[in-house]
């Protein structure tokens, strides 16, 4: 569980799934460059009878990855769930987001997928057997409005393609690869983004959603479960919407008679 922990206090998609995976019976190893988020997680789990494992890694080197598989498959012997959730978000305009957040970006919201996927996949092809589940967003199918970086969306847009790419390369070694597509979630990485406005924004949210109001992080938590199942093997290369409808919602100016 890449992501495992949280940006800040709460529950985010991350820690939702890692404690919905130990729910289902996984061994779960929490994985977040936020250690003491990530033994927060591993504390929930223990605390509704699970077990889980905790590794401090940062998801855009290489080394962490590797050696997040190694640890993993040295502990419990295989690797069966890639679940990639480790994300950062943006919200300057072209003209203010600096070079160095455009990479840091693209680094912890794509290189992460690249670098935890290729470390994954060695183990889960010798077992024939594996599910990988990336984190993409609304916001990386289409223009929500202002207010989102160019590198959030791109960087959204570039795993949507990655996992489609990874789905159909190892669709015939028993392993599948799919993508949640995230919507208005009430997440500790929103709240953090938003800081003292986070009420209105919240609010706001809740009135842009077709079900008037915010998803949860046990939202997207059910799904990846889901995804993660032997019942899902059938399932490969999809982007699934976690967002209640807003990506097929008509643009409110429409709805209002706009034009
Ligand atoms: N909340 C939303 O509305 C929303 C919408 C669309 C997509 N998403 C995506 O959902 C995912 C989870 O976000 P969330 O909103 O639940 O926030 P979150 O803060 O709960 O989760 C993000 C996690 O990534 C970890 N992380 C950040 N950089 C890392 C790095 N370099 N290495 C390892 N871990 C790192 C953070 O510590 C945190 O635990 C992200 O990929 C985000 O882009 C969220």
């Amino acid at each position: 569980m890449n992501g495992g922990g949280s940006a800040a206090p709460g529950w985010g998609n991350g820690r939702c799934t890692a404690v919905q995976l130990a729910r289902e019976g996984a061994k779960v190893v929490i994985v977040d460059i936020n250690g003491a988020a990530a033994q927060e997680t591993a504390a929930l789990i223990a605390q509704d009878g699970g077990s889980a494992f905790v590794i401090e890694a940062d998801a855009t080197s290489e080394a962490d990855m590797n050696s997040m598989v190694a640890t993993t498959l040295s502990r419990f012997g295989r690797v069966d769930i890639l679940a990639q959730i480790v994300g950062i978000g943006g919200r300057k305009n072209i003209f203010d987001e600096t070079e160095e957040e455009w990479d840091r970006v693209m680094a912890v919201n794509v290189k992460s997928v690249f670098l935890s996927a290729r470390a994954a996949l060695r183990p889960m092809i010798e077992q024939r057997w594996g599910r990988i589940i990336t984190a993409s967003s609304i916001v990386g199918l289409r223009y929500v409005g202002k207010g989102v970086s160019m590198s959030y969306g791109a960087s959204k847009a570039a795993v949507a393609m990655l996992t489609r790419q990874m789905a159909l390369d190892f669709a015939r070694d028993g392993i599948t690869c799919n993508c949640v597509v995230i919507g208005m979630i009430d997440s500790p990485m929103t709240q953090l983004a938003f800081g003292e406005h986070a009420a209105k924004f919240g609010a706001m949210r809740d009135r842009a959603s077709p079900t008037g109001k915010q998803g949860t992080g046990w939202d997207t938590a059910h799904l990846i479960a889901f995804l993660a199942s032997e019942e899902a093997q059938y399932i490969n290369g999809a982007e699934i919407p976690v967002d209640g409808g807003f990506s097929v919602k008509v643009p409110d100016v429409y709805s209002d008679g706009g034009s």
